[in-house]
């Protein structure tokens, strides 16, 4: 199935909130410090990606639904969240990624963002998210891409 060019990609409306809820996670829904860009194909959503107004900007929560993987629509995501960091005047997009998740690691690095020296974060204990509460025990680091431009 091609899938490219039917992606749509735009900022969540309050209005859209219970049909993407059918289908991700929004899990950083009321974290009060960003907004969700939606990835849709034929009006049904099929990703997400949470983008912080923090400076520098931070992507968090890139999830693409499970029959919809593998064919560019996080990339489009991530894509979609440059311009918008870049839009508001930023000049680099920051991101946390697994130590032990090679391939989300590939994704990233195959869209220009590098470790950039910061020591990695452990997180262990009880994390609570809008969908409820989970347990976490990871080793995080953190990416940056900079000299993002205009996509
Ligand atoms: C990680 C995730 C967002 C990738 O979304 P996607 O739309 O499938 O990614 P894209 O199609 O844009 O890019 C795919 C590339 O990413 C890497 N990749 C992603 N998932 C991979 C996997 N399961 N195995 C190997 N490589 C993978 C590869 O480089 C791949 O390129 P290829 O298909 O040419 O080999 C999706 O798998 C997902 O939602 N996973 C669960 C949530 C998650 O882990 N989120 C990331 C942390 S916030």
């Amino acid at each position: 199935m091609e899938t490219a060019g039917r992606i749509q990609i735009r900022r969540l409306e309050d209005s859209e909130i219970d049909t993407v809820t059918r289908h991700l996670g929004l899990a950083r829904l009321y974290q009060g410090d960003g907004a969700y860009l939606v990835a849709w194909i034929d009006e049904s959503p099929v990703g997400h990606a949470y983008l912080t107004r923090t400076d520098p900007p931070q992507l968090q929560d890139v999830e693409v639904s499970a029959t919809y993987r593998r064919r560019g629509v996080a990339h489009r995501l991530v894509a979609a969240a440059e311009t918008a960091a870049s839009a508001s005047g930023a000049r680099s997009l920051r991101l946390s990624v697994s130590a032990r998740d090679l391939d989300v690691q590939r994704l990233y690095r195959s869209l220009g963002f590098v470790d950039v020296g910061i020591a990695p974060l452990e997180v262990h204990g009880v994390v609570n998210i809008r969908t409820g509460p989970i347990e976490v025990n990871d080793t995080l680091l953190t990416w940056e891409k900079t000299n993002i431009a205009v996509v």
